[in-house]
């Protein structure tokens, strides 16, 4: 049985906006959203079971929920940390006051690109959520963070957001990587992926140049899913202590491939349901169903293939190369593209040799270390090219 320290909760399936590549949007506009007390209900309980230090609200659009200052004060007189990601539109001078008021810390906004128009994101205008990301850093305590997710339609220009990032003074820049499923699926025709994982490392070796010469560690954190984080600089080579990598790896292999099981996170629904992430649809828990009772419902937990896998029962992966490294991608995207949970993942595969051969090497010489102690010398190499993912991307309609 699994222990829980932090939870993304959906606390509403309504939104202002139709991104168009939403993951959610299968999940949007439903009849079944918990209530507020539900959703207060929920919280105090799984807070009696686990050691719960952090809730994540989201949607939909969490801003949408009217009581999400209840909410938050509920989840601050309980001593976990509330964080908040919104798409921005509705924050007035007068929510960001009750928002500081009820106790959140932080606060993620999602903005992709500069410009009055957005290419993805339905009708919003990013440079009206500019400004309001910088009046949020000025005029109250709430630390700014901006979300990004990077596609094919800014990927070349990802190193003018950055810029922007920083003149607005967030403290935190979160890019995500495009996810293919949900609303992505349903508009193939606006994404052309032919030099997109190639544009995603130059871009990102144009904003690493820039954040590594101007020594930008502890005014920015920064992480690129999969690809680069922050926190990377901070490891350390001790010559004196080689890695053992066989031994590592042994241990490695048995636990799970998912960052999620090993952060100990937990996504729940705006309906009550659980499943491991965003991506995933399967049912872990259910606990509108047994009444918000925490006992009762983990008691019934399903067994659902995400929540159980091993690295030693990805066959390819654990003899990788890479696979301390790499820790064989996203799951989902794996699903998605192979229909086998437990194949390799075709994107991961043709990242890592470029991430090794043109962002590592700009990194200082003891990071640069450390990380090449953590590639097995005797593993195999990634088992997809370019051309394999080109054919998957193809088979999926991209
Ligand atoms: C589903 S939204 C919910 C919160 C809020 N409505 C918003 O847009 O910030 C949560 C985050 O997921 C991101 N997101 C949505 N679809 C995505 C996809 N297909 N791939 C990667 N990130 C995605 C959004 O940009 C946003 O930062
Ligand atoms: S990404 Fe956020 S703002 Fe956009 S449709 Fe999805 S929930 Fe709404
Ligand atoms: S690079 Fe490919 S084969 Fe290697 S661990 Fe990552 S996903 Fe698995």
């Amino acid at each position: 049985m699994r222990d829980y320290t932090s939870i993304r909760l959906e606390i509403t399936s309504h939104c202002n906006l139709k991104c168009d590549y939403c993951h959610n949007s299968e999940y949007s506009n439903r009849k079944d959203d918990m209530t507020t007390e539900e959703i207060l209900l929920l919280i105090s309980n799984i807070k009696n079971k686990y050691n719960i230090n952090k809730i994540l609200l989201t949607g939909g659009e969490p801003l949408i929920q009217k009581d999400i200052c209840k909410i938050i004060k509920h989840i601050t007189s309980l001593g976990i940390k509330a964080d908040l990601v919104t798409n921005g539109t509705m924050l007035t001078e007068t929510k960001i006051r009750e928002l500081e008021e009820a106790g959140l810390k932080r606060i993620r906004i999602s903005i992709d690109e500069l410009g009055d128009i957005s290419d993805l994101r339905s009708t919003e205008n990013p440079n009206t959520l500019w400004n309001i990301a910088k009046e949020v850093g000025y005029k109250s305590d709430i630390e700014v963070c901006i979300h990004t997710v990077c596609s094919p339609s800014n990927v070349k220009e990802l190193f003018n957001v950055y810029k922007k990032v920083l003149e607005v003074g967030a403290v935190r820049w979160r890019v995500f990587d495009l996810g293919y499923q949900g609303g992505t699926a349903n508009a193939k025709t606006k994404f052309d992926f032919t030099s997109y994982y190639v544009d995603l490392i130059e871009s990102t070796k144009k904003i690493l140049e820039h954040y590594l010469s101007n020594n930008l560690k502890d005014v920015l954190d920064i992480e690129i899913n999969n690809i680069f984080r922050t926190l990377l600089l901070d490891a350390k080579y001790d010559e004196s202590r080689p890695i053992d990598i066989a031994h590592v790896l042994k241990q490695r292999v048995l636990s799970s491939p998912c960052d999620y099981v090993a952060d100990h996170q937990l996504s729940i629904r705006s309906n009550g349901q659980a499943t491991l992430c965003q991506y995933f649809h399967n049912t872990i828990f259910d606990f509108k169903k047994y009444n918000f009772n925490a006992e009762k419902t983990i008691k019934n937990q399903n067994e659902v293939i995400e929540n159980e896998l091993m690295m030693e029962d990805l066959k390819y992966c654990k003899d990788c190369k890479y696979c301390l490294v790499c820790n064989s991608g996203c799951r989902s995207r794996v699903e998605f593209l192979t229909g086998n949970i437990k194949d390799a993942d075709p994107v991961a595969c043709y990242l890592y040799p470029m991430i090794q051969k043109k962002l590592i090497p700009l990194l200082p010489e003891e990071v640069q270390k450390a990380y090449n102690s953590f590639i097995n010398p005797y593993g195999k190499q990634p088992k997809y090219t370019e051309k394999d993912l080109e054919k998957f991307l193809e088979g999926k309609g991209y």
